[in-house]
């Protein structure tokens, strides 16, 4: 069969691949997306971000409901119809990956429904129901993303070994949950549980969880974990598993001392892979590093001249902005632009209770690269805001040069991070300095104005709360 010519493809239509797809046929190119999965939108959208972000928003109103107790709202016992969840989560997906079909519709960007294979580096054949099909571009973007990694030790083909995606689909409550792994997914996914009743004992590897976080920032999360988990274990090693009736038999090392437990169910949450195999990158010029991810310069060009790779597939930071920021340079490098990913200021969010959020530099980097920084910080028991929903529990931070009074990183924990980051990524990425952040007028009563105070902190003078400077900077 004659393989139908376009001026790029781009396979894998997740945040990256479909923000690609639609950027470059705004700009005029013929595009083909291909993707293998039934709906568009990629892990992200079906089995990621956005089911994890409405399995939160709808466990938190039963702790909300708790806690309302002490306010004289009380309610009865909850009870929850997994199966009425279960449909709304799925009701939430539908509706966005139809959005995006139609949107690339709109565009004329085709879609074609398949597994791709590159034969060479212009050729990319692709297995559908009708059978195979053939594409030859011109350029080609790689977005095919990453899966959720299952050491085969644990790999028992037991569907009680869950990772992420299993998870999501809350088959049942289990009693007794084993999560492993104090990451974003593992605290994100705990917390679903926990909110649901389970008993969870999360068992991490290291001597902390969340520990690309400043721990200042994550102590709020550990708070939660070991009021709301049963049981938060530090240096862990998890060995053999095995099924045992409806339970998983565990054998873990804790602080060095053996132990061997039976749980309902098991979370694998200890990082994601990339999914390089079985799509044909032998056959073009496409090299890929000792962890498997495609090797890109930061046009994100990989070692094959006509084949770009953005997203997780492709290294980095596994978050879906991230390859959506990258899926612009590729398009903008393809139309013979000069754009690089470079310096690109992405936030972290962690969508736990309460939640987390960082941008630009964090302590932590500024202490190891050795740049000299101020901190400093504005604790949300001093907000009225915060107070009016009981979460005192949160903090503001800006890392600021002391010279050029330039912020070059924030933090913020507490309820709402997610959304307060927003205002911080502008701050570092546009290069303001803590004046105008501390000049600007942010509206009362709100979180943002946490921002604006922890500004003033650094000038000596918040309102809000007291700090005693040594060397005070002039007033802005
Ligand atoms: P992660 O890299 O965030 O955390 C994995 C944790 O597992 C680490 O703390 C690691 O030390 C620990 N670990 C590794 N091997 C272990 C073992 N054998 N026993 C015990 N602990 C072990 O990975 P995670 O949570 O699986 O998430 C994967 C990626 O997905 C994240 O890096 C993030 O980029 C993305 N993600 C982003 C979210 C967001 O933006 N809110 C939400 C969920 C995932």
């Amino acid at each position: 069969m004659e393989p139908t010519k376009t001026d790029i493809v781009v396979i894998g239509a997740g945040p990256g691949g479909y923000a690609a797809a639609f950027y470059a046929a705004d700009l005029g190119k013929k595009v083909i997306l291909v993707e293998a999965d039934k709906k568009l939108g990629g892990v992200c959208l079906n089995r990621g971000c956005i089911p994890s972000k409405a399995l939160l928003y709808a466990t938190h109103t039963l702790s909300m409901a708790k806690e309302s107790e002490h306010r004289g709202i009380t309610f009865q016992t909850p009870n929850v119809d997994l199966t009425k969840l279960r449909a709304w989560k799925d009701g939430v997906i539908t509706k966005l990956s139809g959005g995006v079909a139609q949107l690339a519709k709109m565009r004329g960007v085709e879609v074609w429904a398949g597994r791709g294979y590159f034969e060479d580096s212009n050729t990319l054949r692709v297995e559908t129901e009708e059978g195979q099909k053939f594409i030859n571009f011109e350029q080609a973007i790689v977005a095919v993303g990453s899966k959720a990694a299952l050491p085969k030790a644990w790999d028992l083909g037991n569907p009680r070994v869950m990772t992420s995606r299993e998870a999501l689909e809350i088959e049942e409550i289990p009693e007794n949950l084993l999560v492993i792994g104090g990451g974003y997914i593992g605290m994100e996914l705990g917390t679903v549980y926990a909110t649901l009743g389970s008993k969870i004992v999360l068992v991490e590897a290291l001597d902390g969880i969340l520990l690309g976080a400043d721990p200042d920032l994550a102590r709020p999360i550990v708070n939660y974990a070991k009021k709301h988990f049963k049981e938060v274990r530090l240096k862990t090693k998890v060995g053999k598993m095995s099924t045992v009736g409806k339970q998983i038999k565990v054998e873990m090392e804790v602080e060095g001392q053996k132990k061997e437990e039976l749980y309902d169910r098991v979370l694998v949450a200890v990082g994601r892979v990339p999914n390089c195999e079985n799509i044909g990158l032998e056959n073009t010029k496409v090299t890929r590093d000792e962890r498997g991810f495609i090797k890109i310069n930061e046009k994100q060009q990989t070692d094959d001249p006509a084949i770009y790779a953005i997203g997780d597939v492709a290294g980095g930071v596994m978050l879906a902005h991230k390859a959506s920021r990258e899926a612009r340079v590729a398009v903008e490098v393809i139309m013979g632009e000069s754009s690089t990913f470079t310096d690109v200021v992405i936030p972290a969010v962690i969508f736990t209770d309460p939640e987390l959020a960082w941008c630009g530099l964090t302590e932590a980097e500024a202490k190891q690269k050795g740049i000299n920084i101020e901190v400093a910080k504005f604790p949300w028991a001093a907000s009225g805001r915060a107070l009016t929903f009981d979460r005192p529990d949160g903090l503001t931070k800006l890392l600021i040069d002391p010279e050029t009074e330039r912020i070059l990183g924030v933090g913020i924990v507490g309820s709402g991070a997610g959304e307060l980051i927003a205002e911080g990524v502008l701050a570092v990425e546009t290069g303001i300095t803590a004046k105008d952040l501390a000049l600007s007028v942010h509206p009362h009563p709100t979180l943002s104005e946490t921002l604006m105070e922890a500004a003033e902190v650094f000038y000596g003078h918040p309102t809000h709360t007291f700090v005693k400077k040594k060397t005070p900077h002039p007033a802005p």
